[in-house]
């Protein structure tokens, strides 16, 4: 077989076989198909694209391309959330304690953020001496002892999407459906978890701008997990403007801590109630989305959920005290009003936009080697149909630097459009995939 024909084979239109995509990523993981053919290989999918079986070999090639870790040591079922990514989501630091106090297992990988969009692991580091740089024996006795744990992605997991990605990045070959499909899903699969339950992001924060893309990507992403015997299901959710009014690492893990007392905003409260309901549901732990939500509320009323974070915190070296006094997370120096400039209302909220205005603070990483400041962020008072008199504060800056927060205010004021039209809220759960 040569890389030469399967290259053709794709750029005039063919379907690739299970042979041909095993041979092109076995050979691009050992490094024996060099980059400059598979990014031709990308570029020629990317136009023709791939059907079904094509997309499942693909997923099921670079899951198995490393470690498939195995979590048979964990006797019950294991649940992971995956959100294809968006700004000020902080979902999984939220609903991982809520669902573990509810009794199901959270065996969870997450990656760091890129981009304008933010990372649950550099989140976590907010918490002094966090890690999730942790072998898979200790994630294991973790979720078997605290009953979740969130480690980083070894580079044995899924190495071919890893190179891929890469690649792909640099390619203009990321946004194709069936190529994000089989990344997520190969990382998914590779990581164990019997329950997968997908949050798809739509909107100007989001990968797929459109809600018809985010439906096609969630039914791809779901039939690849239930082909591989795990039980898989997608919410849509909005990501149109930031998920709730904290951007920025510390700043959201404060959010989450306040929504774990009950005092989160509507929109996240509601994001995390939905997903952790489904986690339940799948886990056999609720017989309805209206138990598994009165059951993820009564963690939060009785404290469960708050002290989960901390049990949890506390396990991978953190200082877990700080879930109960969030006045010891990284804490900005400086602090810049961003105020409307006409009476009227909040008709947008760009949301790329006030995750690129956190960048310019320093929360993101503009370079994967980039050193993020974890105190700085937004707080956004104002989000979209709100009302707004000419000077009253839209947010409020949280900086080290006068420079940076003066490109950040210029950029986060950009980010909102005040109108005279009052647009309502839209729902954030815009629809579920279930198969
Ligand atoms: N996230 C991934 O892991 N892979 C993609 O291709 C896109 C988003």
């Amino acid at each position: 077989m040569r890389m030469y024909d399967l290259i053709m084979k794709k750029r005039n239109g063919g379907a690739l076989t299970r042979q041909e995509i095993r041979f092109m990523v076995e050979g691009f993981t050992a490094g024996k198909i060099p980059d400059y053919q598979m990014s031709a290989m990308m570029m020629a999918i990317w136009f023709v694209g791939m059907n079904e079986e094509e997309t499942l070999h693909l997923t099921m090639a670079m899951a198995e391309s490393g470690e498939m870790l195995d979590l048979s040591a964990i006797r019950e079922t294991k649940a992971d959330k995956h959100s294809t990514g968006g700004v000020g989501d902080k979902t999984s630091l939220a609903l991982a304690p809520m669902v573990a106090a509810c009794g199901v297992k959270i065996a969870k990988m997450s990656g760091r953020g890129l981009g304008h969009t933010g990372g649950t692991i550099d989140k976590l580091e907010s918490f002094e001496g966090f890690s999730t740089d942790i072998s898979t024996e200790r994630f294991i006795r973790n979720v078997n002892e605290v009953g979740m744990s969130i480690m980083g992605q070894t580079r044995e997991l899924a190495p071919a999407d890893k190179l891929l990605y890469a690649l792909r990045d640099v390619t203009a070959t990321v946004d194709n459906m069936s190529l994000i499909a089989s990344s997520i899903m190969s990382k998914k699969l590779a990581a164990g978890a019997d329950v997968i339950v997908l949050d798809v992001k739509t909107g100007s924060g989001a990968f797929m701008k459109k809600q018809e893309d985010a439906f096609a990507l969630a039914r791809e992403m779901v039939r690849l997990g239930k082909n591989a015997g795990r039980k898989t299901i997608a919410v849509i959710s909005d990501m149109d403007q930031p998920l709730g009014n904290a951007v920025g690492n510390a700043l959201e893990v404060k959010e989450a801590i306040e929504t774990l007392k009950g005092r989160g905003p509507r929109d996240f409260t509601e994001l995390c109630l939905t997903l952790g309901a489904w986690m339940l549901l799948l886990s056999g732990k609720a017989s309805s989305q209206e138990e598994g939500r009165e059951k993820l509320w009564e963690t939060i009323r009785d404290g469960r959920a708050l002290a989960k974070l901390a049990e949890f915190v506390t396990a991978q070296g953190g200082d877990g005290e700080t879930v109960y006094h969030p006045e010891r997370l990284p804490q900005a120096s400086l602090t810049r009003e961003v105020l409307s400039p006409a009476d009227g209302y909040v008709e947008r909220l760009i949301c790329d936009e006030v995750g690129i205005a956190s960048l310019l603070l320093g929360g993101g990483r503009e370079t994967r080697e980039s050193v993020i400041d974890l105190s700085v962020g937004i707080l956004l008072e104002r989000k979209v149909g709100a009302a707004v008199k000419k000077g009253q504060r839209l947010a409020l800056l949280h900086g080290n630097d006068p420079e940076k927060l003066s490109a950040a205010h210029d950029r986060l004021l950009g980010a909102f459009q005040i109108g005279s039209m009052q647009r309502q809220e839209g729902p954030v759960i815009l629809g579920v995939v279930e198969d």
